[in-house]
Formats: structure tokens, sequence, C-alpha cells
């Protein structure tokens, strides 16, 4: 049996801070333990109390005053996009042909899917990012390269192989068939092994033929636990093409919904431009939608509706996605510092740094039906834990030390913290990344 400790000021959450007074929500312990036993958090609590109880000899890794938190959740992101950060110039479906489709074309060579899977997990964990939803490209091995990857971490994270069978470069495009068939491939190698599983991936309604999105109803049904993830209303121009190409559609939403594709483990991307009755179909079936900041300010798509998507009335569940290669950081904490900026564009609601971090951690993993496992520092839980500097810069230990709680602590790293504030990221109770370590990455 291996058991771990770590010291540290400890943050989480006991409840929803959009439903509740968010100081409600926040459990704080300044000068806390956090025991690991295989892999599990065993027990948390003040160092004073628990560092007498410890088994002889167990190490104590002790962070000071860095923020001891839950992992972070990226509810969207491409992996094979990773390489087209930072295209400047287009909206959506231009941006689409012009740099995505050639970027991901690439990934039919299994030797570079493998290159970027290595450095794209390695830029996950060293963002404090512990679980993510990804999109692969349309190749099959693809999805093998990033499963290896996560694997080789043991990293809780959802990926699956895109379906594209129209309006995509003959080179990108699968079939009804293949598309259905490597999927159901992909998902008996690799859903539920460890701690992987698999999304059905319909790129997006424009994408998809009909028969494509009937078969992927069909793949839901091929085992228990699958999750799907897909675009919805990001782009004007793309909700005007989707009412073409579907014109017997209620709405966008509703495209998915006929082929029965939108439920609980259902991660819908952006999710600008909805009416409320699609707020309220998401919130009857339990679906979740990915708030992706700065890829909706790169691209111009639009300003989410955080605070109206929330409504205590029918909250839809919400979690943050960077959305990279439109979103422009891999850091959920510069993700956040965006999130901020939009709601106050939108005037519906000020996004505290409870309800931020919250949004980054357990909402995430709640908005994903993984709240029983991930998301919180507490007993039972896996210790997928980011360790948060709040010194890390001369700017932040400046504004740190300005005096302030701990609510201003994180509301400074949400708006000028980044990569550079994650002092080590811990996976299943293995620290995986330390920043200071000469070398940072240690694959368990
Ligand atoms: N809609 C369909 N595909 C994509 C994509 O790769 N990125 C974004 N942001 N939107 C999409
Ligand atoms: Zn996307």
């Amino acid at each position: 049996m291996k058991t771990t400790a770590l010291r540290g000021r400890i943050v989480g959450f006991r409840d929803d801070p959009f439903l509740q007074p968010p100081s409600s929500c926040l459990q704080y312990e300044p000068d806390g333990l956090v025991l690991i036993r295989d892999g599990l958090i065993a027990s948390v609590g003040p160092f004073a109390e628990l560092a007498p109880t410890l088994p002889q000899g167990t190490p104590i890794h002790d962070y000071g005053d860095a923020i001891i938190s839950a992992g972070f959740v990226d509810a969207h992101v491409h992996f094979p996009q990773f390489g087209v950060i930072a295209a400047p110039g287009e909206q959506l479906l231009e941006w689409l042909e012009r740099y995505v489709f050639p970027a991901e074309a690439r990934f039919a060579d299994e030797t570079h899917a493998e290159r970027v899977a290595g450095l794209f997990l390695r830029e996950l964990l060293r963002n404090g990012t512990t679980t993510a939803c990804v999109y692969c490209s349309v190749h099959p091995q693809s999805v093998d390269a990033f499963f290896r990857e996560s694997e080789r971490f043991n990293t809780r994270m959802i990926a699956g192989k895109v379906l594209m069978d129209r309006n995509a470069p003959p080179a990108l495009r699968d079939t009804a068939r293949t598309g259905h068939d490597d999927s159901l491939a992909l998902i008996r190698r690799w859903h539920g092994r460890g701690r992987q599983s698999y999304a059905v991936t319909p790129r997006f309604a424009a994408s998809c033929t009909p028969e494509q999105l009937e078969a992927a109803g069909d793949l839901l049904q091929r085992a228990d636990g699958l999750f799907v993830q897909t675009h919805l209303s990001e782009n004007l121009a793309e909700i005007e093409w989707v009412k073409q190409l579907f014109p017997d559609s209620a709405s966008y939403l509703d495209v998915y919904d006929r082929y029965g594709l939108v439920g609980e483990r259902t991660v819908l991307g952006h999710g600008i431009h909805l009416a409320e009755q699609d707020f309220c179909c998401c919130h009857r079936k339990g679906a979740a939608l990915a708030h992706c900041p700065t890829s909706n300010r790169f691209l111009g798509s639009g300003a989410f509706r955080l605070f109206d998507a929330r409504d205590g009335r029918r909250p839809v569940h919400v979690a943050l996605g960077t959305d990279v290669g439109a979103g422009t950081s891999l850091s959920q904490l510069a993700t956040l510092g965006e999130a901020y900026k939009t709601a106050q564009a939108v005037g519906r609601g000020t996004l505290g740094a409870i309800q931020g971090f919250w949004l980054a951690t357990l909402g995430g993993a709640r908005a994903l039906q993984l709240d029983d496992r991930i998301g919180r520092v507490a007993p039972g839980f896996e210790a997928d834990l980011v360790v948060l500097d709040p010194g890390a810069t001369d700017l932040l230990r400046f504004r740190t030390e300005q005096g302030g709680d701990i609510e201003d602590t994180l509301f400074a790293l949400m708006t000028i913290g980044d990569d550079r504030a994650v002092r080590a990221t811990w996976v299943a109770g293995e620290c995986v990344y330390d920043r200071d370590r000469a070398e940072p990455f240690a694959p368990v």
C-alpha cells in the first residue's frame, strides 16, 4: 500500500456556487494535509491534526503557501489542432478550410500523431489539466496515439475519432459505415480500459449526413458510459448552413436530439446562439455546454451567456473548454480570465473566483457525470490534483502580497495567472509534473 501526503493551502467545493451563495460552497484549509493511498485521497484536514496520525515514514510534499486544488477539467479541445493555434484572420468556416483541415490531414501518419499526442498531453499536465474531452482527427490511429499516451500517464481522459462524411476534403472524409465501424473498434479497444473513456464524436451537423448521425446514435447503444461530443450553435453562418442542411429540424440542437445524441454525458461545444427552449432541452436531458471563451473571442463567434445557461430555474451543466486550436491557451487560468471578461461584456452577472474555480474543477466533473470520482479534494476521490503557486511571477507575488483573502488570491490567479503558476500536477496519486524538477515530467 503506497501512501503519500501533500501539505499546503487546500481549496475545494461542497456545492454549486451558481445555485448557492458562493462563500457557502468553498472549502478552505489554510494549512492542510491531503493523504493519498493507492491513487485515492484517503483523508483531508488540518496539518496539525492529521500529521501525528500519519504512518511512520510517510513522505510529505510540503508546498508551503501554494494552493492544492482538484485538477482542472477541459471539456473541449482538439489535439490535432495544436500546430495551428494562433492562425489569424478568419471566422469559423473559413478558418476550418484554410488552417484546420490541412493540419488534421497530417494525422493519417501515425508517427506524426504520436509525436503531437506526446507534446499535447505534457502541455495539458503542465497547465494542471488532468481530465479533458479530446477531439482526435478522422483517422482511428490518431485516437490510438492519444489514448496510448494518456495510458502512460494514467490520466482520466475522454476522446474520440471525429466523424465527418461530407463538407470536408476527400482525404478527411469517412462514410457513415466506416465511421461507425472504426468508432466501434476503438470503443472495444479503449472504452473503460483503465481511466480511458470513448466519446462518439460527430464533428458538427454540417459535416455529417443524416445517415452518419443515425450511425452515431447506434454506437451509443453498444456500450455503457459512452460520451458524445460535438459542436453546437457557434457561429451565425454555421447556424444558417445547418438550417439549410436539416430543413425539417426545429433547431440546431434538435438535429442532434432527433438522432438520440442529446443526453447525460453529451458535451456540446460553444452553444453561443441558443434560444430558451434549447437551454430547457439541455436541462431536461442532462446535457452539458462547454464554454470556450478564448476561442469564441479569437474567431469572433460571439459571447456565451453563462449566467443564462446556469439560471437556477433550469440550470444547464456548464464546463470550461479551451478549444485549442481556435482557443488560444491550454491554461484553465487564462480561460477563466477570458470567461470573466465575457461575462462582463454580456452583463448578466459577474464571474467570481469561487464560481470560476468550481467551473474548472467540480463543475466540469459534474457536467461530465464524473463528480463521484474527480473534481473534489475529499476522501474517496481520485487523487488528481494541481498545485498552484500564488508567487509564481513577480507580478502575482506582488499582487497577492497586498493582503486579501483566499478568494482574492484565486481571483488574481484566474486573471493574471497562467501555466507558470502551476507548481505541480498529480495524477492518480503520482506526481507527473513538477515545474521545479530538472526533468519536470515523469510518466508513471
Ligand atoms: N466546428 C466544427 N469543427 C470545429 C472545430 O474544429 N473547431 C471549432 N471551434 N468549431 C468547429
Ligand atoms: Zn471545437
